[in-house]
């Protein structure tokens, strides 16, 4: 059976169809170019709902079994931003370095990427990020960690993720030595 990746889009407008969402599609393209395993994705749209973001992340990590789930928007300062709140409120732990990395990688790139708030942690065998809801957003956080992420992925016992080295080379520490 292919491995899964949970593609949630946290929008209000997309959620109600006032807006086309291109968060989500955006991921999926980057992924369908970047991975070289056969997958398929859990896509959702949910509003900017803590407990709609909760139920969606729990039900992607323990019901459909994604080893990864991606969130796209919903990490600003504005009050209906509250994606890193519910990401916490599943997570079992988190994964501080991630969101970090991406901030400082979007920074080189856009003054406001220290706006986002976006966080990354594990809720059993499923690693969670949070990225900006902006589509060109999407693709430079996912270039700036996405070396780290399959490894993360091997330690927490879930699917073996691989990638095409000419899109995105990853990084495995050599276990031998
Ligand atoms: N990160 C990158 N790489 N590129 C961007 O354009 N936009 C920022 C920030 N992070 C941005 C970025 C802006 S303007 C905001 S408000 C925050 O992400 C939060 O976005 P979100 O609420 O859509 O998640």
């Amino acid at each position: 059976m292919a491995l899964t990746i949970g593609i949630l889009t946290v929008s209000d407008r997309a959620s109600r169809g006032e807006y086309e969402d291109r968060g989500g599609p955006a991921i999926r393209d980057w992924l369908s170019a970047a991975l070289a395993v056969e997958w398929s994705a859990v896509p959702q749209i949910v509003p900017d709902e803590r407990d709609e973001i909760e139920t969606a992340l729990r039900a992607m990590c323990d019901q459909s079994n994604c080893c990864l789930v991606l969130t796209t928007g919903g990490t600003g300062p504005s009050p209906r931003d509250v994606t890193p709140e519910a990401t916490e409120a599943v997570c079992q732990r988190m994964m501080p370095g991630f969101g970090e990395c991406m901030r400082a990688a979007s920074l080189q790139i856009v003054p406001t990427a220290i706006l986002s708030r976006q966080v990354a942690g594990t809720r059993g065998q499923s690693l969670i990020i949070n990225l900006p809801g902006k589509p060109s957003a999407v693709a430079e956080c996912l270039d700036a960690v996405f070396a780290a992420i399959p490894y993360c992925i091997d330690l927490i016992g879930g699917d073996r993720l691989e990638t095409d080295p000419s899109v995105c080379p990853i990084f495995r520490p050599d276990q031998r030595s």
